[in-house]
């Protein structure tokens, strides 16, 4: 066991939230793969367990589920207790509807057009998606503090920004939604709030858009690989010494 935890004192630790699957699980392999100690973040602790076993010894399974308060705290006491810090917090962890499993990228959009979404789906959308976010990273901060060269990436998309969907011309203005859309919008801003209040303690935090990447988000409807969804997102985690308060995606800067 004090092995264990020399080990874990001596290696970059990584938190990298809903990474049992999709582009949460690719980052945290390569994080691994590139020396990190990785906690995979899990609502559901056995499928993070798997995933896990699957990255290898650098990576350990801790349940997490981002609209549980009492998980967040658990897991960043554990977290404290076992490595003493944290270098690396991935919001990752996203839903694109709160219907069933398996809707297609029509389907969603189609029940979730800002004249007759239900409040309760865009309530438990942006739960996870922004709120979420803010109650992880706060509760996160005082780890961050110990690092140092602390790094927050959030995990955005392209159809958050505002600038593409008010371009008559552009491809994303048709997939704008309240639900998700907008939640990304809100994460974008949540990104830049904790960036410019951080910029003084040194603590990065930047905002990355995957790309439009097949997993069970889209109904795996996505066009990239999770080796390419994951290569921003990793890019920015890995850049010690980079800017904060960054949008950036697969093909560099993203406007607001
Ligand atoms: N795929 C794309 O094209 C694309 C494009 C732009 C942005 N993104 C963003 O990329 C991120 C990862 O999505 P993905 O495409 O990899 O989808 P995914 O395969 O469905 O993965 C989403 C992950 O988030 C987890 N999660 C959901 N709700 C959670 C909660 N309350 N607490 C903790 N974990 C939770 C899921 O856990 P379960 O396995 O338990 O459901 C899963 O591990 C999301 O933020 C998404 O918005 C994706």
């Amino acid at each position: 066991m004090e092995n264990k935890i020399e080990s874990l004192k001596s290696q970059p630790i990584a938190l990298v939230t809903g990474a049992n699957q999709g582009v949460g699980f690719q980052i945290a392999k390569e994080l691994a793969a590139n020396g990190y100690t990785v906690y995979v973040g899990s609502r559901n602790l056995s499928n993070g367990e798997k995933a896990a076993a699957e990255i290898g010894v650098n990576a350990h399974a801790i349940q997490l589920d981002v609209t549980k308060q009492a998980t967040i705290e658990a897991a960043i006491e554990r977290i404290g207790k076992e490595a003493g810090r944290l270098d690396l917090l991935v919001n990752n962890a996203g839903i694109a509807h709160a219907g069933k499993p398996g809707r297609t990228v029509e389907e969603v959009m189609e029940s979730g057009r800002a004249v007759n979404v239900s409040l309760d789906e865009v309530r438990t959308v942006w739960e996870t998606n922004v709120f979420g976010v803010i109650a992880v990273t706060q509760a996160a901060l005082p780890l961050l503090r110990k690092s140092s060269a602390a790094r927050i990436v959030n995990v955005s998309s392209g159809l958050g920004s505002l600038t593409w969907i008010s371009d008559p011309e552009c491809w994303a203005r048709q997939h704008f939604g309240i639900v998700y859309a907008a939640s990304k919008t809100a994460l974008n801003a949540v990104t830049l709030a904790f960036a410019l209040e951080l910029e003084k303690e040194n603590i990065k935090v930047n905002t990355t858009s995957p790309g439009y990447t097949a997993t069970a988000l889209n109904n795996f409807q996505g066009t990239d690989s999770l080796g390419v969804g994951s290569r921003e997102p990793v890019r920015v985690a890995l850049e010690t010494d980079g800017p904060t308060g960054t949008f950036t995606g697969p093909e560099g800067p993203m406007p607001w």
